[in-house]
């Protein structure tokens, strides 16, 4: 239940009373990362390597859209801005998120991470140039693996202070990434169009996750179930929002724009909401892909998915499921807070990066 009127302990704007919480949640991540390097140079220099990984991917330019909505969730809901467990709670889904990138880049078999090698190839090429024994490549997947890994334990001990109820919804939100994550890579192997399952996966691999759960977090902190049906609502239309907006970027966008390497996921023959549709609808798309979605020629590819018009139907998906998110938050929250997030609504939706 509420125990403090919503939005009264903080002062300013809803959008500078995120920021100058953002500004702390940096802060913590590096003050945290950095003691943990110090601890470690005394007891073995070379444990460093392993997170100095952590901290160049969390320090490499993310949207920081996790912490963004844990933070919005918890003000909106009437939290204490100078408590400073939702700074580490904002801290902890940062090192969740480079947790779960570092192996998605893995699993995914990508070069390219925020305009730089993604840290497998980083550790490959280090091995290389190093002149060491055995297989490039496995070392620098198996030190991506340990670096995530260490993300995730680092999460964890930040949230050592969130209430009993934040920490339910944090154990909800790590299972249905790793699940979402699993069917998406058993989708792409499978290989089979099924546009109500990729519409799940991209709800269960990163929706839920980037949205719903850190603002479901950030209400539980503030010990508030009010805003729970409204949050619940505008998170899973958002985030699904956010991913097929991720699906467009990866097909239609450049690599130059967001940092990864553009059109993966036909090389990984991804079962995405667009390549579904594409395959179960258009005889053309059909004929063009075959069996072999790695092999068809991208440009080709790109250019029909635009002419039969599946970019327009996600693009539709996209604004109804906006739409729907603005209308959630319309009733329940302080008018400002509602306006932050419709505004957030329309930044994570319609990025092009
Ligand atoms: C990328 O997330 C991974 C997905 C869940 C699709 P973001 O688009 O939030 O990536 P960064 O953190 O801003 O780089
Ligand atoms: C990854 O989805 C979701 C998680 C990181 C859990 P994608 O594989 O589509 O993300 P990008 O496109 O590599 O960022
Ligand atoms: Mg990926
Ligand atoms: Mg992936
Ligand atoms: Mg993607």
């Amino acid at each position: 239940m509420t125990t403090v009127a919503p939005h009264q302990l903080a002062t300013g704007a809803p959008r500078e009373q995120r920021q100058a919480l953002l500004a702390r949640v940096e802060d913590r991540l590096s003050g945290f990362l950095a003691a943990e390097r110090s601890a470690w140079r005394t007891l073995n220099p070379d444990a460093v390597e392993l997170i100095d990984c952590v901290a160049e991917i969390t320090g490499s330019g993310g949207k920081r859209l996790r912490p963004a909505f844990c933070l919005a969730g918890y003000l909106a809901a009437g939290g204490d801005p100078e408590a400073p467990e939702v700074v580490d709670m904002a801290a902890a889904l940062e090192l969740l998120h480079s947790f779960a990138l570092l192996h998605d880049d893995v699993m995914d078999a990508s070069e390219l991470r925020r305009g730089r090698p993604t840290a497998h190839e980083h550790h490959a090429l280090l091995h290389r140039e190093r002149g060491w024994s055995g297989d490039a490549a496995r070392y620098g997947e198996s030190v991506a693996l340990l670096a995530g890994d260490l993300a995730l334990v680092y999460a964890e001990r930040l949230l050592a202070g969130a209430t009993p109820a934040a920490r339910r919804v944090w154990g909800e939100l790590c299972t249905e990434l790793m699940i979402g994550q699993f069917l998406d890579v058993r989708a792409a192997a499978r290989f089979r169009p099924d546009a109500k399952l990729a519409r799940w996966i991209a709800l269960f691999k990163s929706g839920r996750y980037t949205v719903y759960r850190p603002l479901s977090m950030g209400a539980a902190l503030a010990r508030n179930t009010e805003l729970l049906p409204a949050y619940e609502e505008y998170g899973l239309a958002l985030g699904e929002a956010f991913q097929l907006r991720d699906d467009l970027l990866d097909a239609f966008g450049s690599t130059q724009d967001t940092g990864k390497p553009a059109r993966l996921d036909f090389k990984q023959h991804k079962m995405t909401l667009l390549m579904s549709f594409a395959l179960e609808d258009e005889p053309e798309v059909r004929e063009l892909v075959g069996d072999d979605l790695p092999g068809t020629d991208p440009d080709a590819l790109h250019a029909l998915l635009t002419r039969v018009g599946i970019r327009g139907r996600v693009e539709e998906i996209i604004d109804e499921r906006v739409k729907a998110a603005a209308e959630a938050v319309g009733v329940a929250l302080p008018a400002p807070w509602a306006e932050e997030l419709r505004a957030m609504a329309q930044t994570a939706a319609y990025r092009d990066f």
